[in-house]
């Protein structure tokens, strides 16, 4: 079910496995991937968050202020490796699609998704933000884990690989953060399931229609763009998602925070996996 081992990283440590810069980009063969669209509107969206982390950092560091460990991982750490995401997929899309101009496309996304970005979005004690960030990385572990066993392009393949890691060491800095905050702050289990729900419900919001949008309107100035476009898109996504989404250790990985007794945990497992794949097929 999974490969990644649950030890809790020691201390905050520089790593940077992978650069840009060093990746193998002549060994891209852009013949693989340059006529699927949806790979296209795929790439260029999550380019598009990824490389818009600083918007929402320092939003972060201050729900965290007086918490140097965390204010540092987070500064220091977890933002350089975002942008860095988002920074190889900028230069992936750009090699394959050198038609599209993604810093055009990139300024309207930006200026809309920019607005959706506020500190209202945090959750109100700080080991229930910290559930919310092992949500969200287990989303984001597991949408590269799906890409990089998807797609046939073998320079994406190594990226999604590499950025499929670093997004699991960030849950395994959150989850152990979110342990340290859970003992002083004595938060509920109930409450814990909220700010879970909270962002399993979120899963579905506005950001990936607002970036398919942009990447669409400036791929295609041509063609009239209408929300049934997206919806098409979405479709194709979750096809390949139920046929490649590593439906069990994602589960795994949401229920973690709740601190299940076995038992309990090993029949929740898949139950929540039953959810997430009835939930696709809507
Ligand atoms: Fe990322
Ligand atoms: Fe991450």
């Amino acid at each position: 079910m999974s490969n990644i081992s649950w030890h809790l990283p020691p201390s905050v440590q520089p790593h940077a496995s992978w650069v840009v810069d060093d990746l193998p980009w002549d060994e891209l063969e852009p013949a693989r991937i340059a006529s699927d669209e949806t790979m296209f509107f795929l790439l260029a969206s999550a380019s598009f968050v990824e490389i818009t982390t600083d918007l929402y950092t320092q939003n972060l560091v201050e729900h965290y202020a007086g918490d140097s460990e965390v204010v540092n991982w987070l500064s220091d750490h977890w933002q350089p490796e975002e942008l860095q995401h988002g920074v190889a997929l900028k230069r992936y899309v750009q090699k394959v699609w050198p038609d599209f101009d993604w810093d055009r496309a990139y300024q309207g996304f930006f200026a809309e998704y920019a607005k959706l970005c506020n500190a209202e979005q945090l959750e109100v004690t700080r080991t229930q933000e910290m559930v919310a960030r092992c949500m969200v990385e287990t989303g984001t572990s597991s949408y590269y884990t799906m890409l990089r066993d998807f797609c046939t392009e073998p320079l994406l393949k190594r990226i999604a690989h590499y950025i499929r890691n670093d997004e699991i060491g960030h849950y395994k800095y959150f989850y152990r953060y979110f342990r340290q905050y859970a003992e002083r702050e004595h938060v509920s289990r109930w409450a814990i399931l909220q700010a879970l729900w909270t962002r399993i419900r979120e899963i579905d919001t506005e950001d990936g229609l607002i970036a398919y949008k942009h990447a669409f309107q400036v791929r295609h100035p041509d063609l009239p763009f209408d929300p049934g476009r997206y919806e098409q898109f979405r479709r194709t996504l979750n096809s390949i998602t139920r046929a490649y989404f590593p439906f069990a250790l994602a589960a795994r990985m949401t229920l973690k925070p709740l601190n299940l007794p076995t038992s309990v945990e090993r029949w929740s497992i898949p139950l929540v996996v039953s959810g997430a794949r009835y939930f696709l097929k809507q």
